[in-house]
Parts: structure tokens; sequence; C-alpha cells
């Protein structure tokens, strides 16, 4: 392992006697770009999506801005062929395809998308804002409809891609591409880190024709307190292994960057009157 590589690992415990609990790792790099950090909202989305596993059964999801894929390693261990596409930028497209790999699942090139061998998984760039471009949101839709046979996205995951003001049009430019010329029906889950209660999306989300609705933490039942602790890993559960050198972590945060952390619903907007 790199000096500055580090793994983590977050359980998901069900209370349902029929189903087991699940174990995801991450890799993160430090000192690096930042789609190589376990953001903290990701904690809060993933949790929403196990919370909510049994909607997503048999959906098919987009993750934008993926990083670490925190959303999309969940929804890979509830079923073993999810219709799931992982995106980000190019440069982090090795980290997504790294954090699969890390729990059990290979992705091999195909026409410049790295693809599972039931070919339901694909990792690929997708940059917001892009159209008629090689990683522009139409050539992905475009290609849904071919490769999926008219299956469509029901899903659009995206945990802190409100991160930079800059991309914030863009980011609601290619949701509403999705929800307009895709699957209307289609929702845009994404955690939002609150940076600055000066910014607001609500001017974009009407030019975009999109609504958005706040989703409380308590209605899926995050418990803030699994994640804070020393995020240097020094916490008490350290004996579990991936194999017989490394010992893995729990991820831990920092005390109040959860607090900030909102989950916003996105969908089209429903004409009034
Ligand atoms: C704050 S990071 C969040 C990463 C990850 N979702 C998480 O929560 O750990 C923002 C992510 O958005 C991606 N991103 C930024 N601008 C983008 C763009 N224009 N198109 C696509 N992805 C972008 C970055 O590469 C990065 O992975």
């Amino acid at each position: 392992m790199k000096s500055n590589q580090r793994i983590g690992r977050i359980d998901y415990s069900s209370d349902q006697e029929n189903e087991s609990d699940i174990t995801i790792y991450v890799e993160e790099l430090m000192d690096s770009a930042y789609g190589y950090y376990i953001w903290p909202s990701s904690l809060v989305l993933s949790r929403y999506v196990w919370y909510h596993r049994n909607s997503f059964k048999n959906k098919s999801v987009l993750e934008v801005g993926a990083g670490t894929s925190l959303p999309s390693l969940v929804l890979t261990k509830l079923e073993p062929h999810p219709y799931l596409i992982v995106t980000d930028i190019p440069s982090i497209i090795p980290v997504a395809r790294s954090c699969l790999k890390l729990n059990g699942i290979s992705t091999t090139e195909k026409n410049g998308t790295f693809v599972s061998s039931t070919s339901n998984l694909w990792v690929r760039a997708l940059e917001w804002g892009d159209i008629e471009s090689i990683n522009g949101v139409d050539r992905l839709v475009n290609d849904i409809c071919i490769e999926w046979h008219g299956r469509k996205l029901d899903y659009i995951l995206g945990s802190d891609t409100f991160y930079d003001p800059a991309d914030f049009e863009k980011l609601l430019m290619t949701v509403a591409y999705v929800i307009h010329r895709h699957n209307s029906k289609c929702k845009f889950v994404s955690a939002y880190q609150e940076r600055s209660s000066k910014r607001s999306i609500q001017f974009l989300l009407d030019k975009w024709s999109l609504q958005c609705r706040l989703i409380s933490r308590d209605s899926f039942e995050f418990d803030e307190w699994q994640f804070v602790g020393d995020e240097n890993g020094d916490d008490d559960h350290r004996d579990d292994r991936i194999d017989d050198d490394v010992t893995i972590p729990h991820v831990k945060v920092n005390s109040g960057t959860l607090t900030s952390v909102f989950v916003l619903e996105i969908s089209a907007k429903v004409p009034t009157g």
C-alpha cells in the first residue's frame, strides 16, 4: 500500500432475519484530487440507499461525480447484477474502478466504457453540462437505450456534487436532460453539504423545470455518531482483515462535518394551478 493510500470499511447492518449485513471497503488517496476522498455526504447518501434498499431493487441507477462511489458500492452488494452506471470526470474513473475492485467487481474496457462481466454495470466518464461530446449526457442516454433495450434510468445519485458553484448549472442541466428527454419519472437524490447559506439552487431549478424536496435524515435513521471519531482510524474495531497484511479501520469523519449535510430529491417540476 502507498504511504498516502488509506482503506476504510463501512458496515451496514440489517434487522431482517432473511438478510445479511454488508461491509463496503473504500480506498482513499490523501493529498490528491477531491474525487479520491470519502466526503461526509457519501456516508449520508449511502445510508439513504441502504435504508431504502427495497426501493432500489431491480431499478436502474446512474451515479454522477461518483469519486469513491460509496452509494454505488452499496447497490452492488444488494443485487448481484445491478443496472448501474458509475460516472465521473475521466481522471477519476480509475478511482471508481479501484473501489469496485476492492469490493470484488472487475470491469474491462469495451468501446470506451468499463463494463462488468454481465455488462449491466458500467464505469465511464460523464462531464456535466457536456452535449455532443464523447463524455456528454446525450451520448450516455443514447447508449443506455441501445444497450439496455428500452430500460430507463430510475434514479440519479450524487453525493457532494453541489461542491463548486461554477458547476451547479452544468450538473442540473445534465440531470434535466435525463429527466426531460429520457424518463420524466427519474429522480435525482443528492446529498448536499451546505458550505454557505448564501448558495441557492432555486433559480436554476426553475430555469430547468425541476423541483426539489428536502428529505430529513431522521427518515432514513442516519446515525451521525457511527462515523464520528478519530479520522486517523484509531477506533476499537481494527481486527477485520482483507488480507493478512492489512488491518482495516472503520471510516470516521470529524465531528460536526455531517451536521451540515442535507438530502435533496430533485424531480420534474409539476405544473401548479
Ligand atoms: C466533492 S467530490 C464528491 C465525490 C464523491 N461523490 C463523494 O461524495 O465522496 C465532487 C465530485 O464531482 C466530480 N466532478 C466535479 N466536476 C465535475 C464535472 N464537471 N463533471 C463530472 N463530474 C464532476 C469530481 O471529480 C468529484 O469526484
